[in-house]
């Protein structure tokens, strides 16, 4: 099993939006026994709420149910995702700073799974823009770049 966590800062809005996106694309490429996909926050604002109205919303808009509750990334979750991907810089940086320097895991952007030039690689966040539409978009758009380079990458051919 391929495990892959998205963080970002309350695990409120965008990661859990990333990982029910994510998940929707795993079972659609019949993946679902192959690649596990959670989420967390760095921060604890909101650990053990349910996702933010607008990102059940949208999620719901594009048929997809998420059942996930808030939780706080930690060290540990280092050893057990191979894959994590931060929602913007502050995020990642706020990873990397509970390791120790030799310790660090690699940590992805997302937006940098989006085949294409040169573009930001903060996923803005719409606990202060309101626009859970626009940050939908970007981040399936992600997350389909990164099913096809983790099926590249580490699975048998799709
Ligand atoms: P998220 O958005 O990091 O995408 O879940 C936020 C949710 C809550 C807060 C900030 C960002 N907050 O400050 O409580």
């Amino acid at each position: 099993m391929l495990n892959v966590l998205f963080v970002c800062l309350g695990n409120i809005c965008r990661s859990p939006m990333a990982e029910g996106v994510l998940r929707q694309l795993v079972a659609e490429r019949g993946l679902a026994d192959q690649i596990s996909v959670d989420s967390a926050g760095t921060s604890s604002y909101h650990i053990g709420e349910p996702p933010h109205r607008g990102t059940l919303a949208v999620l719901r808009q594009h048929g997809i149910a998420l059942d996930h509750r808030g939780r706080q990334f930690t060290v540990a979750d280092a050893a057990r995702f191979a894959v994590l991907v931060a929602l913007d810089g502050r995020n990642r940086q706020d990873m990397l700073d509970l390791f120790p320097a030799a310790q660090r895991p690699e940590v992805h952007y997302l937006l940098d799974f989006i085949p294409a030039g040169p573009r930001a690689q903060d996923v803005p966040d719409p606990w202060y823009t309101g626009d859970f539409d626009a940050v939908y978009a970007l981040i399936e758009r992600a997350c389909q770049g990164l099913l096809d380079q983790l099926s590249a990458a580490h699975l048998s051919p799709v």
